[in-house]
C-alpha cells in the first residue's frame, strides 16, 4: 500500500506520525524506529518527546538512524550521533545502546557499513523507517546513481546536498564531503517506510519519487517498490503531484480500520 497524506502543515503531520508510532510501540514493545536527520523529522520527534514528557514509556524501544557523515567529531553538534541523542535518545528516554547509528570516525571506514548492516541483521532490522528527501531526490543520503540493491556503505556527497546542509554549518566548507548511509536496498528492507516532506522546495523531488519513472537518478523513487509506505506532505511539497486530488479524495474516504 502507498498512500499519500497532505496536512495543513508539519506540526499536524507530525503529530500525526507520532501517533502512530505511540500506537505501535504499545502494540509491539520493542519497536524499532528507523530515525532520519535533518530538518524535515523534527515536528515527528517534537511530537513524541511530548508524548514521553505525558509519561508515555518509550524505554522498550529501539532506534536505528539513516546515515552519519565522515569524519565529524562526536562532539560536533552536526555528528548524526549527537542529532540523534538530542532528538531522540534523550527526550523519550532510550538507554543509549538501543540507538544505532553508522560509525563515521571509525579508523577502518571502509568496513563501517558491513559492521552497521549486521547490527541491523542481528537486530531483526527496521519496523518503520522515517525518511527525508533531499533536494537531489535522495533519501538517506543515497545520492542519483544509487543502486536500488546498495546496502550501508560510504558514499559522496553532491555538492547540491553539501550546500542545502551548509545551514547547519559554520561555513560551506565544513560540510563533509562523505557520509556513511544505509542503502536503498537496506531501507526497502525496513517493514514501513513513512517518508516525509515540507515546503515547496521539496515539491519537484515529491512529485518525481512518488509519480514519477522508477529511476536510480531519482533514489526516492525507490519508495515505489516497497509494498508499506507513507508519504506525509504539508500542502506546498503535495503541490506538484498530478493526482493530488485522487489522494485528497482517498485520504478523505479512508476507513477508520486501515490505520497507515
Ligand atoms: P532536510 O533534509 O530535512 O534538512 O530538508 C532532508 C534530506 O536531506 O533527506
Amino acid at each position: 500500500m502507498a498512500e499519500i497524506m497532505v496536512f495543513d502543515g508539519a506540526a499536524t503531520a507530525g503529530s500525526f506520525v507520532a501517533n502512530h508510532i505511540v500506537d505501535a510501540l504499545g502494540r509491539a514493545p520493542g519497536f524499532t524506529l528507523g530515525g532520519a536527520t535533518g530538518s524535515t523529522p523534527s515536528p515527528v520527534y517534537e511530537a513524541l518527546g511530548a508524548h514521553a514528557a505525558r509519561g508515555v514509556d518509550f524505554s522498550s524501544m529501539f532506534a536505528f538512524a539513516l546515515d552519519e557523515y565522515v569524519g565529524l567529531p562526536a562532539a560536533h553538534p552536526q555528528c548524526y550521533h549527537t542529532v540523534i541523542e538530542r532528538a531522540v535518545t534523550l527526550p523519550l528516554g532510550l538507554e543509549p545502546e538501543r540507538v544505532h547509528v553508522p560509525d563515521g570516525s571509525a579508523d577502518d571506514i571502509e568496513t563501517a557499513g558491513e559492521r552497521y548492516e549486521e547490527e541491523l541483521t542481528a537486530h531483526g532490522g527496521v519496523d518503520l523507517q522515517l525518511l527525508g528527501i533531499g533536494t537531489t531526490g535522495h533519501i538517506g543520503f543515497n545520492e542519483p546513481g544509487s543502486s536500488f540493491g546498495s546496502l550501508t556503505r560510504v558514499k559522496t556527497l553532491t555538492e547540491r546536498t553539501r550546500a542545502d546542509n551548509a545551514r547547519f554549518f559554520a561555513s560551506p566548507d565544513d560540510v563533509p564531503i562523505h557520509c556513511v548511509t544505509q542503502g536503498l536496498g537496506t531501507i526497502l528492507r525496513a517493514r514501513h517506510l513513512v517518508l516525509l516532506a515540507f515546503g515547496k522546495g521539496k515539491a519537484a523531488a515529491i512529485a518525481a519519487a512518488v509519480e514519477g519513472p522508477v529511476t536510480a537518478s531519482l533514489p526516492g523513487s525507490a519508495i515505489q517498490l516497497h509494498p508499506h509506505v507513507t508519504v506525509v506532505l504539508d500542502e506546498a511539497a503535495a503541490s506538484e503531484l498530478s493526482f493530488l486530488d485522487y489522494y485528497r479524495w482517498a485520504q478523505d474516504n479512508k476507513p477508520a480500520w486501515q490505520g497507515i
